[in-house]
């Protein structure tokens, strides 16, 4: 089984998919990272020269090639019991081309739901590096992040696990998600 981490940006999945790997001894990817590698440009550099309806159809190919990366190989049995990988999101993937619905059917997603005052204070430190982000002042950044995340959270909510404690510690964290396995 394949873990995605999903949520806003800022929430903590990359942070979340190195402790899992980590202490899981499994590989994780990070979506942007891995669209980075594969077209030589950062993020900003894609929404910038493709624009962001590209920019989706980009992730949403990257998400089903990182998948069978990962899964190819594996027998049907392990396929569904055993944490083969996990694979961060950004932040919209679930929102776009019926990502979120392609991830239910192969494997387990999980939100990661940190107060939105959590996401806000990490945002204002990072924003820069977020195209989505890079041009709001610090009090249009919490109405922009208000307003996307009412209008992200119906899929957001698709999830078939939350995680919503901004402090969860990496076995807590994996506990819930030994427990959420037979959601998949
Ligand atoms: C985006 C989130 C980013 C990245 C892109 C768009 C979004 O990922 O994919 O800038 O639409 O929320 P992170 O959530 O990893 O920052």
């Amino acid at each position: 089984m394949i873990v995605f981490l999903i949520g806003f940006m800022g929430s903590g999945k990359s942070f979340y998919a190195k402790g899992l790997s980590g202490f899981l001894h499994i590989p994780f990817v990070d979506l942007d990272q891995f669209i980075e590698k594969e077209h030589g440009m950062t993020i900003s550099e894609i929404f910038e020269k493709m624009g962001e309806p590209s920019f989706r159809q980009l992730e949403s190919s990257a998400i089903k090639q990182v998948y069978a990366d990962i899964i190819t190989g594996t027998p049907e049995s392990q396929k569904k019991n055993d944490i083969l990988g996990i694979i961060s999101c950004g932040g919209g993937t679930p929102c776009f081309n019926e990502n979120m619905e392609w991830m239910n059917l192969h494997g387990l997603t999980v939100w990661i739901n940190p107060p939105e005052d959590i996401i806000v204070e990490r945002l204002v430190k990072e924003k820069t590096t977020r195209p989505l982000l890079a041009s709001l002042s610090a009090s249009a950044l919490r109405n922009f992040i208000h307003e996307k995340m009412v209008e992200r959270k119906p899929y957001y909510e698709k999830a078939k696990s939350m995680i919503s404690n901004p402090n969860i510690p990496i076995d807590e964290f994996i506990n819930t998600i030994q427990h959420a396995k037979n959601l998949f």
